[in-house]
């Protein structure tokens, strides 16, 4: 498959012919921040929630966002159409520049790296929605500011080896016996009637489809709260669902090899991933800004 057309610094060009330097700090210092969005039938979704959250991340390693959401706007709806439209997911980095010397304490005036490249949303397959997903916790071994999108993935990287090594999708988190978010998703677990999921802190993502779950939820009158999840409420629930951008929200089905709930997609689950593509339809002509 030939390699999409990408976005670098103002310019678009064949990502094969994309060159950055390797004195970029975000190849010598993971100096970068990123967002992923989906693009449904054309259209990004949540834009303005996915820069809003950027500029968040920009600002928590003092650097100034690039460009302006109308700006950030047109560079999505370029690629999305260069890239043939239909369902995409975007990637976007803004690292702090390149510079000669490998100093920690970054030297003032650097011209940002601005890079972003669309890649097909394959669909998901039926029987994901079918039976679910497995996954597996680990202790969370990452840094103290993960509200920040930051490149610096290694944790993460490795956690989610750690569910693929052992079958499973996802890896779920714990922090002192308290649940924090998985390694690429947020974690909503439902019991007795109620979606819970843990409240936004350095301690997690601040996810952009976590708001939208909570957003239907209280739409359609489904008991939603930001509460803390212990490791005991983890295992004991009744439904567990991954929240994430590229493919909106995943039932877990079975957790460290034991059945969740049912072992099957719950029925809360049921209603929130049929909320969630109404959503999705129901924006399909509206402004992305
Ligand atoms: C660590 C982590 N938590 C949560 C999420 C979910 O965030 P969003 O719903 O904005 O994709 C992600 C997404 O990549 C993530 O990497």
């Amino acid at each position: 498959m030939p390699l999409p057309t990408c976005y670098l610094n103002g310019e678009y060009l064949p990502l094969a012919q994309a060159r950055v330097s390797p004195l970029d700090r975000a190849f010598l210092f993971a100096d970068a921040v990123y967002e992923v969005l989906p693009v449904y039938a054309g259209r990004p979704f949540r834009l303005r929630e996915h820069f809003d959250r950027l500029a968040r991340s920009l600002n928590s390693i003092r650097m100034q966002p690039p460009l302006t959401h109308a700006a950030w706007a047109d560079v999505c709806g370029e690629l999305a159409a260069r890239n043939g439209g239909g369902d995409l997911y975007l990637y976007v980095q803004v690292t702090r520049g390149a510079e000669f010397g490998r100093n920690h304490a970054w030297p003032e005036n650097l011209q940002p790296t601005i890079f972003a490249y669309a890649t097909a949303l394959e669909p998901l397959a039926a029987e994901i929605l079918e039976r679910g997903v497995a996954a597996v916790t680990a202790q969370d071994i990452r840094w103290a500011r993960r509200d920040i999108k930051s490149t610096a993935l290694l944790a993460n990287v490795l956690l989610k080896k750690l569910a693929l090594d052992r079958g499973a999708y996802e890896t779920l988190l714990l922090d002192r016996g308290y649940l924090t978010e998985g390694s690429s998703t947020t974690v909503h677990v439902v019991a007795d009637g109620v979606i819970r999921t843990p409240p936004n802190s350095h301690r997690i993502l601040p996810g952009t489809t976590r708001d939208v779950v909570t957003d239907l939820a209280a739409r359609h009158g489904m008991p939603n709260a930001a509460t803390q999840v212990t490791e005991a409420q983890l295992r004991a629930a009744d439904e567990i669902w991954l929240a994430f951008s590229t493919r909106g929200v995943l039932p877990v089905t079975r957790l460290d090899g034991a059945p969740v709930g049912s072992g099957l997609p719950g029925p809360m689950f049921r209603r929130m991933h049929a909320a969630f593509e109404a959503y999705v339809r129901e924006l399909a002509d509206k402004p992305v800004l």
